[in-house]
């Protein structure tokens, strides 16, 4: 087990796009214990989702997982997907806003719009190609890592900068509107 330094904003390598990994490279030992580094350093800080180049590698590799997790207690669950060179597609303009936090913006959150319905295309580990249909608080979860993925954070889609708040007064003040908006949500929308 080995868990990694996650990189704050202000780092210059969460502002670069990360690198396509091609198949050769992807079997390596090295990218293969990345890999096993993401899944680590991602469960010991609570993440929904970590990306390579948060740990400093400017790769095109993200991992995702949710399951009872206390940061984000309403999500629904996600069994771990390692998503490599993943590309993300919008199926229609329904977009739905979600209260975001991010491990490399420590203490801060923020509202942000996100796709509802959309396509995801990657590789996992093994190089195998998937195709698949992610909708709701997952759709947002896959479209938050891959744009950290193209050097972006949730900072630069919150259109609304009165709504960045600290984790303490997001749990004092807003947390019970949101969770309620984001559960009725999520009933109708199934994940
Ligand atoms: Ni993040």
């Amino acid at each position: 087990m080995s868990v990694r330094e996650i990189l704050t904003v202000g780092h210059p390598v969460l502002r670069e796009r990360a690198r396509e990994v091609d198949a050769d490279e992807l079997v390596t030992a090295e990218v293969q214990q990345l890999i096993d580094d993401l899944v680590d350093t991602m469960r010991a800080a609570n993440g929904a989702g970590l990306a390579a180049n948060q740990i400093g590698v400017p790769l095109r590799i993200a991992t995702i997982e949710v399951n009872d997790n206390p940061r984000y207690p309403y999500k629904p669950r996600i069994p771990l997907t390692v998503v490599v060179n993943p590309v993300i597609v919008p199926l229609d303009d329904e977009v739905v806003e979600i209260n975001e936090g991010c491990l490399s913006v420590p203490n801060l959150r923020g509202d942000v719009r996100r796709h509802v319905n959309v396509r995801v295309r990657y590789l996992d580990r093994d190089g195998v190609a998937h195709d698949e249909i992610r909708r709701g608080l997952t759709a947002g979860t896959f479209q938050h890592e891959c744009d950290h993925l193209d050097g972006r954070l949730f900072l630069d889609r919150v259109t609304d900068p009165t709504t960045f708040t600290t984790w303490e007064q997001f749990e004092r003040f807003h947390r019970d509107a949101f969770v309620e908006r984001i559960t009725e949500f999520v009933r109708r929308v199934g994940s």
